[in-house]
């Protein structure tokens, strides 16, 4: 079956990262920022990813955030992988970084596969048969924001949001028992999806850091959108908002100005 071999590979992919000599990392910055990081790690996860996916399924594009070209998944069957979302708690040894892999058709996201190896945690759901963490099925949280922790992600590469997420997040701070930043955009989304907390938001995510993720907190029962109620586009950056069943979908959205 198709979706335990993704497990099978994802889960190797965790052990390279497991093993990796961090030492002889080759930490090079990506864009000219120096907070946005890319190791030899990410490129042979990334390379790992690319061989057996595609040797599991040949006809499918690939989209992969260390790719210098980005095909198109409007049309057929598209592979959407990153291959270490949490590079810098990589560098830094912080030990919570996942593999993130997300299969499309046509465009609609039929499965989506999150591994943390730090905590062997195996997060994935297929489209319309509920999301599963390490075999169990896993559901968001029906409770309100105000017994609830938000997470964010500061949306570190874009200085023009910052801002605008620390506005946010106090008006999160201020209604929630109290916030959280994993560095994992992907880990967040899945820890929404288990009901571990509430409200998850950054203001632009790049569709391989949310595209098999927002899969996970869906087939969880969980609200995933941007921060106007709009749907994610897989094929842009966008913002990101994820809730379970007690929070407020308007909330954040009363709340914000000029994001869509
Ligand atoms: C990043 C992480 C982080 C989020 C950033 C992402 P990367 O991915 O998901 O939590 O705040 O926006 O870009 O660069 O480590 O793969
Ligand atoms: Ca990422
Ligand atoms: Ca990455």
């Amino acid at each position: 079956m198709l979706l335990e071999s993704i497990l099978e590979v994802v889960r190797a992919c965790g052990q390279m990262i497991l093993q990796a000599d961090r030492t002889q990392a080759g930490t090079e910055i990506k864009d000219g920022q120096t907070n946005n990081l890319v190791t030899k790690y990410d490129r042979a996860v990334q390379a790992a990813l690319r061989e057996k996916l595609l040797a599991l399924a040949p006809q499918a594009h690939f989209v992969g955030e260390e790719e210098d070209v980005h095909e198109s998944i409007a049309r057929g069957d598209a592979f959407i992988v990153d291959p270490i979302d949490g590079t810098a708690n990589f560098v830094k040894d912080y030990k919570c970084s996942a593999v993130s892999v997300a299969m499309t058709r046509d465009g609609v996201q039929e499965l989506g596969v999150v591994y943390n190896p730090y905590l062997d945690e195996m997060f994935y759901a297929q489209r319309g048969k509920g999301a599963f963490c390490n075999g169990k099925p896993i559901r968001v949280s029906d409770k309100p924001l105000e017994q609830g922790l938000t997470l964010f992600g500061s949306a570190s590469y874009y200085s023009e949001l910052v801002d605008e997420s620390f506005r946010l997040l106090r008006l999160c701070f201020d209604r929630s028992m109290d916030i959280r930043r994993s560095g994992s955009a992907a880990i967040d989304l899945c820890t929404i999806a288990a009901g571990r907390a509430e409200l998850f938001f950054e203001l632009r995510l790049q569709p391989w850091d949310f595209a098999a993720a927002s899969l996970i907190v869906r087939e969880a029962g969980g609200s995933v959108t941007r921060l106007d109620g709009s749907a994610l586009d897989l094929s842009q950056p966008c913002p990101v908002l994820a809730i379970g069943t007690g929070v407020d979908p308007a909330f954040l959205r009363r709340a914000e100005t000029s994001l869509a």
